[in-house]
């Protein structure tokens, strides 16, 4: 039974109206001419006409809710957006029918050159995927961009309607699968349950290539699920979501085979879900969100000494790095329009992208993060004779050398900052074992 959502037309309207307006002003400064492209669907190398499935580039998916290539949505401080599209054509029709999103206004494609020429010698930025031959000031496009997404980040009502739709459906399609994790089936079956019951519950696609990984499995971080049968009582780590209309869950579980964790898997996931609950609690307005991270190894590297994998002070074990030893990924991340939504840093500030964590910024009203703490133990990271002989008095190896097939537990959920306090979009799917919030 698909999960109901409704979606009103006129609320979407006004929506994009006033993200327009809000980044009209914010750009208002400007003295360039901006273009914020969709993109062309990329060719899958050596297959001929094949393409990878299309998504627009966010930046323009969220000024104009159209996930369809070729458009631009151009910009001059002067006259704000003029919204170029491409047209449907018959060609496209014969092969894939009307398209979903059919531009029901702007203007022809065709006409962003003379658009263009009518202020030559302006200078240009170019913003999402820019069309292709034109050369833009990359340090305006950067200072434009940060501007962009601040506002961005701040999620409004029709996101927050479509994220909580995402959530209500991942919720369900968990539901459906947990009565399943039985000794004997394999990670393969219960991903097609899993994400057959996200579709059937309304869910538009899959927010990302879903990961069920058991026993062993359970410690690789982004493990594609596949054969390998369930054991009884070992960890099966699922981190899946389903998407609607774009918007996402990004939501990771641990649950055991058989319902019950002996006493060594059950405090290992009680550590993780501490140390969770305790960076949920920190997801307030102005909050810095490393030391979100920061407060959560320190949680976890309490844990692993009680547990007696870990020994020192557990502030030292974080500024030592010795916790990544076990927790070596970030607290989380934006999340929202795909999996990672507009991560990045405040200007001047070192974090982003490509580094652990993926924001370094404060917390502001309207953001949704993920808070994704785990605990791990991977061989290979164990085995590296550099990290073992840095952390050689912290860590028990023995002990660690002795749960190499132990494998390792996330708990993830998406949570909505407002000036109330955290709220967790996705609190409905039960974080312990045997359910329960
Ligand atoms: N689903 C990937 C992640 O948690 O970031
Ligand atoms: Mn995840
Ligand atoms: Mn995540």
């Amino acid at each position: 039974m698909p999960v109901p959502y409704e979606e009103n037309p006129g609320a979407l309207a006004a929506a994009l109206e006033r993200r327009r307006g809000e980044l009209a002003a914010a750009w208002s400064q400007t003295d360039a001419v901006v273009l914020i492209g969709a993109g062309q669907p990329v060719p899958r190398p050596g297959r001929g006409d094949i393409t990878y499935p299309f998504g627009a580039h966010t930046e323009y998916l969220w000024l104009t809710d159209r996930n369809r290539a070729g458009g631009v949505m151009a910009f001059d401080p002067a006259d704000g957006f003029t919204d170029f599209v491409a047209p449907v054509t018959a060609e496209e029709v014969l092969w894939s029918g009307a398209p979903a999103d059919t531009p029901s206004e702007g203007q022809d494609v065709a006409g962003l050159p003379g658009w263009l020429e009518a202020r030559s010698g302006r200078p240009l930025a170019l913003l999402g995927c820019p069309p292709a031959g034109l050369a833009g000031d990359p340090e305006r496009a950067r200072r434009l961009r940060y501007a962009l997404d601040a506002i961005r980040r701040r999620k409004d009502a029709v996101e927050l309607d479509r994220l909580r739709a995402a959530a209500a459906v991942t919720a369900a399609g968990y539901a459906e699968i947990v009565p399943q994790l039985q000794a004997g089936r394999t990670e393969r079956e219960i991903q097609i349950e899993l994400e057959l019951a996200f579709l059937r519950h309304g869910g538009t696609a899959m927010a990302y290539d879903s990961i069920v990984g058991s026993g062993p499995n359970s410690a690789v971080l982004h493990g594609s699920p596949g054969p390998r049968p369930f054991a009884a009582g070992e960890f099966v780590l699922f981190d899946a979501g389903a998407e609607v209309r774009n918007y996402v869950s990004d939501v990771s579980r641990t649950y055991p085979v058989g319902g019950a964790l002996d006493a060594e898997h059950a405090e290992w996931h009680a550590i993780v879900l501490g140390a969770q609950q305790a960076a949920i609690a920190m997801c307030t307005v102005g909050t810095e969100w490393l030391d979100v991270h920061r407060a959560a190894g320190v949680e976890l590297a309490r844990g692993l000494i009680e547990f007696g994998l870990l020994r020192g002070d557990p502030e030292e074990l974080v500024a030592s790095g010795a916790i990544r030893l076990f927790f070596p990924h970030g607290i989380g991340h934006l999340v929202g329009l795909g999996v990672r939504d507009v991560v990045g840093a405040l200007p001047g500030r070192a974090g982003g992208n490509d580094s652990v964590p993926r924001i370094d910024l404060p917390l502001e009203p309207g953001h949704v993060v993920t808070v994704e703490p785990g605990l791990y133990i991977v061989p290979a990271l164990l085995a590296q004779p550099e990290l073992r002989e840095r952390h050689r008095d912290a860590v028990d190896w023995a002990r660690a050398e002795a749960m190499s097939d132990f494998g390792g537990v996330r708990i993830e959920d998406n949570i909505h900052v407002t000036p109330a306090g955290p709220e967790n979009l996705t609190a409905a799917i039960p974080s312990r074992p045997g359910g329960g919030p």
